[in-house]
């Protein structure tokens, strides 16, 4: 131990009760219990029919094209796009369920498989996935390899699974945009969705296809949009109204009297701040919730509020930077740079251009063409951090975009590095 240690001023002292005043201080002795039911405020928690608010439309436009399996009859297949948080996910698995359930009450098999395609990302790896849940779920009946399949063998699986066991299926592929190349998931979609229609098995199957990227679409062709029946539904963000609904709905996570009237307002209001996202207000809440918890507060106050949102901001700042592709990440960091090392707070296309180029040649990376560039900045103005707009003008009469980063450079920048 050295000298300085064993000098430190707080060693040896003594707090009230007699105890080293370290432990009170880290808010280890003085901790309040005022969360009564965790789970309640867990984002992977799906919630049951009872808390789940704001959805109705969707769920009934998803039952509708989903749900003519629970007479046995043919689905249509749906996308649904729409920003993070605003419930895609949720109402596609909950709605699924109850397409199962109600299909069993009439006396009709059917099973509902969830891919995320963010984890199985190309087409062989989702269609493992797909067979070997199917198979589970029909009780083992075929000893499936995870990899070393080619797609045509795993589709083959899951045709015959569902026609052994089945009358019908559900398909969830969730972020189907991380799919690479896309052309798989375009092969993916395509024969899933014309499996009945090519007789490859007598099963229905229903897919829901979800993108966080409303531009994704674009990268579908034709004849799956058609498979898809052309059904697709954009999920609007939730109002602070919706989202005091959905808070309210879990208020029993807490004890009695532990949040005060305006938690609940005010957690919705700064959560649907730059779009509506319940991921986040329900992060906000939880976080408030124990920072009260380890201040050894009562009952949850404003001021945690505000500091669990700051938290959230850079939390989704990191969730969003990880299933970028580098080159979005590359973009934000020049926008971050320029931001930070200059007075202006807007800048042109072509000047973000160029800060990009610079920091892929730090990376050692070869630069995209600038409408590439175009498209990442469009995609992250799609999320909210960063807002463009078009400026009429310039010495040939046209117009030009401006881009401005909506969130702190430094936060953007630590987040980035982060990742790289
Ligand atoms: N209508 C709702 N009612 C109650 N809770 C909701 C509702 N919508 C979302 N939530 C809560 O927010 C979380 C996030 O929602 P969800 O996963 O469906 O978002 P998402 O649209 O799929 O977002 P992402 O694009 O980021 O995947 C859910 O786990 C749930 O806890
Ligand atoms: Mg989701």
């Amino acid at each position: 131990m050295s000298g300085d240690e064993r000098g430190d001023p707080a060693d040896g002292g003594r707090d009230p009760t007699g105890g080293d005043p370290l432990f009170a201080e880290a808010g280890v002795l003085n901790r309040t219990e005022l969360i009564r039911r965790p789970e309640l405020l867990e984002i992977s928690t799906v919630p049951g029919s009872d808390r789940i608010a704001g959805r109705t439309e969707q769920i009934q436009y998803v039952a509708s094209n989903i749900g003519p399996l629970v007479t046995n009859s043919e689905p249509t297949s749906v996308m649904i796009y729409g920003k993070t948080g605003t419930g895609k996910s949720l109402v596609s698995k909950h709605t699924s369920r109850r397409v199962v359930r109600e299909a069993e009450s009439r006396g009709t098999d059917v099973e509902m498989v969830y891919v995320d395609c963010a984890q199985h990302n190309t087409e062989a790896q989702a269609t493992s996935k797909i067979a070997r849940e199917v198979n589970k779920l029909a009780g083992e009946p075929e000893s499936i390899p995870i990899t070393g399949l080619g797609p045509s063998h795993y589709y083959s699986y899951i045709w015959s699974l569902l026609e052994d066991h089945y009358d019908g299926g559900i398909v969830i592929l969730d972020e189907i945009d991380q799919l690479q190349p896309t052309e798989d998931a375009n092969t993916l979609l395509m024969q899933l969705s014309r499996a009945g229609e090519s007789e490859k098995t007598e099963a229905y199957i229903g897919v829901i296809g979800i993108s966080n990227k409303v531009e994704w679409g674009d990268e579908l062709n034709s004849r799956v949009l058609s498979s898809l029946g052309n059904e697709e539904t954009v999920f609007p963000p939730y109002d602070a109204d919706q989202l005091q609904n959905i808070l309210s709905a879990r208020e029993d996570a807490f004890h009695d009297g532990v949040l005060a009237s305006e938690i609940i307002p005010r957690t919705a209001a700064l959560a649907a701040r730059e779009h509506g996202d319940a991921r986040k207000a329900v992060r906000i809440l939880k976080n408030a919730g124990k920072l009260a918890e380890q201040e050894g507060a009562e009952q949850v106050q404003e001021h945690h509020v505000n500091e669990a949102q700051m938290k959230a901001e850079v939390d989704r700042l990191r969730e969003l930077l990880a299933t970028d592709t580098p080159h979005a990440r590359y973009v934000l960091l020049a926008l971050a740079e320029l931001t930070q090392n200059t007075d202006e707070t807007e800048f042109r296309t072509t000047r973000i251009y160029d800060a990009y180029v610079e920091v892929c040649k730090q990376e050692a990376a070869d630069h995209l063409k600038i409408d590439r560039v175009r498209d990442l900045l469009r995609e992250h103005a799609f999320n909210d951090t960063v807002e463009s707009t078009l400026e009429s003008g310039g010495r040939a009469g046209g117009t030009y975009k401006q881009h401005r980063l909506l969130k702190d450079p430094a936060v953007v920048k630590e987040s980035v590095m982060r990742e790289m």
